[in-house]
C-alpha cells in the first residue's frame, strides 16, 4: 500500500461486547499489515469518518487485527450501534514509534491501565510475553469504574500465570461483586503495594488524561525518574502524519513522535496534561 492517505479494506470478522461501552472489533485484512505495539491506526467509517485508535491485538498477527473501541462520539457511535460483522471498513497506518521494546529488555515494565487505556498496552503485553525471557519482570496495574466496566477479563487467567508477572485490579467505589482493591488507580502505585525495583523499571502507562496526570505524579512520588516514565497521549488527531498541527506539545508531534512519549521529553511544556 502505497499511498498513506488511502485506506486499505478491512472486514469485521467479530465484534466482543467488553463492557457495556466499549467493544472489541477484529478485522480481516484484504493484505498483511505489521505494526509495533503502541502504534495507532486511523479507522475510516465510510460516509461517516475517520478516528485514531491503538490496536489491542498482537502485533504479530498481520492478517487481522483488533480494535477495542469506546464509545464517545460521531464515529464510535455509528461503530457501536450500526457496523455489523461483514462489513467493510478502512484502515489507514501504522502511525506513530511504538513503545521502545529494546530500551525495555533485562528491565521490570510496569504497565499501568485505566478503563479502554487497557486496551493498547493489552498489545504491549502480547509483544512482551512473546519475550518474556528478555524482561526481569512484568507488572500489570488495570483500573475500571466498576468490575463489569473492566475490559479483556477472559485473560487475566492466563496474564497471571504468566512466567515472572503479576496483575493487580482496582475498581473506583466499592461494588457488591467486588472483593478486590477499591480506589482510584494510584492507590495500586503506593509503596508498600509496588512490588517493583524502581531502579530497573520502566513505567508505561495509558488511560484518561486526569488518570496519567495523577498516575505520573505518583510514579515521580515513589521514585521513577521522568526517564523511566512512557506516557500514552492519546490527544484528537488528524493528519497522523505530523503535517496539520493539531497533536503538539512543544516542539512534538504526538502523531509522529509518539503517540508514547516519555515523560522527560515533555514535562516541561504547558499543555502536557491538557
Ligand atoms: C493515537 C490515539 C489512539 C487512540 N486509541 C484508542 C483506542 O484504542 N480505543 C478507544 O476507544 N479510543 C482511542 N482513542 C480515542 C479515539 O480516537 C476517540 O475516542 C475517537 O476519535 C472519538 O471519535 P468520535 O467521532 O466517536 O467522537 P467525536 O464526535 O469526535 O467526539 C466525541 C467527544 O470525545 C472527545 N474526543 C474525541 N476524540 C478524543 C480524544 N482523542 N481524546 C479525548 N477526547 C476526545 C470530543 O472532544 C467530544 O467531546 C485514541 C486516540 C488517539 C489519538
Ligand atoms: S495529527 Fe496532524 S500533525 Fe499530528
Amino acid at each position: 500500500m502505497d499511498n498513506i492517505y488511502y485506506p486499505r479494506e478491512a472486514v469485521i470478522t467479530d465484534i466482543k461486547e467488553e463492557t457495556p461501552t466499549i467493544k472489541t472489533f477484529r478485522f480481516e485484512l484484504n493484505e498483511p499489515l505489521a505494526f509495533k505495539a503502541g502504534q495507532f491506526m486511523q479507522l475510516t467509517v465510510p460516509g461517516i469518518g475517520e478516528a485514531p485508535f491503538t490496536p489491542s491485538s498482537h502485533p504479530g498477527k498481520v492478517g487481522e487485527m483488533e480494535i477495542t473501541i469506546l464509545r464517545a462520539g460521531r464515529v464510535t457511535d455509528v461503530l457501536h450501534n450500526e457496523v455489523k460483522v461483514g462489513d467493510k471498513l478502512g484502515l489507514r497506518g501504522p502511525f506513530g514509534k511504538g513503545y521502545p521494546l529494546d530500551k525495555f529488555k533485562d528491565r521490570e515494565v510496569l504497565i499501568v491501565g485505566g478503563g479502554v487505556g487497557l486496551a493498547p498496552l493489552r498489545s504491549l503485553i502480547y509483544a512482551l510475553f512473546d519475550h518474556i525471557e528478555d524482561f526481569s519482570k512484568v507488572s500489570i496495574c488495570y483500573g475500571a469504574k466498576t468490575p463489569e466496566d473492566q475490559c479483556f477479563t477472559d485473560e487475566y487467567n492466563k496474564w497471571k500465570g504468566m512466567p515472572k508477572t503479576t496483575l493487580n485490579l482496582t475498581i473506583d467505589k466499592p461494588h457488591p461483586d467486588w472483593k478486590g482493591t477499591v480506589g482510584l488507580i494510584p492507590c495500586l502505585l503506593e509503596e508498600e503495594k509496588l512490588d517493583v525495583d524502581i531502579k530497573k523499571s520502566y513505567a508505561v502507562s495509558c488511560g484518561p488524561e486526569i488518570m496519567l496526570k495523577f498516575v505520573t505524579f505518583k510514579l515521580l512520588e515513589v521514585g521513577f525518574k521522568p526517564e523511566q516514565i512512557y506516557l500514552s497521549m492519546n490527544r484528537r488527531m488528524s493528519c497522523g502524519l505530523g503535517k496539520c498541527g493539531r497533536c503538539n506539545i512543544g516542539p512534538y508531534y504526538l502523531c509522529k513522535d509518539g503517540p508514547d512519549m516519555c515523560y522527560a521529553d515533555i514535562k516541561d511544556y504547558p499543555n502536557v496534561f491538557g
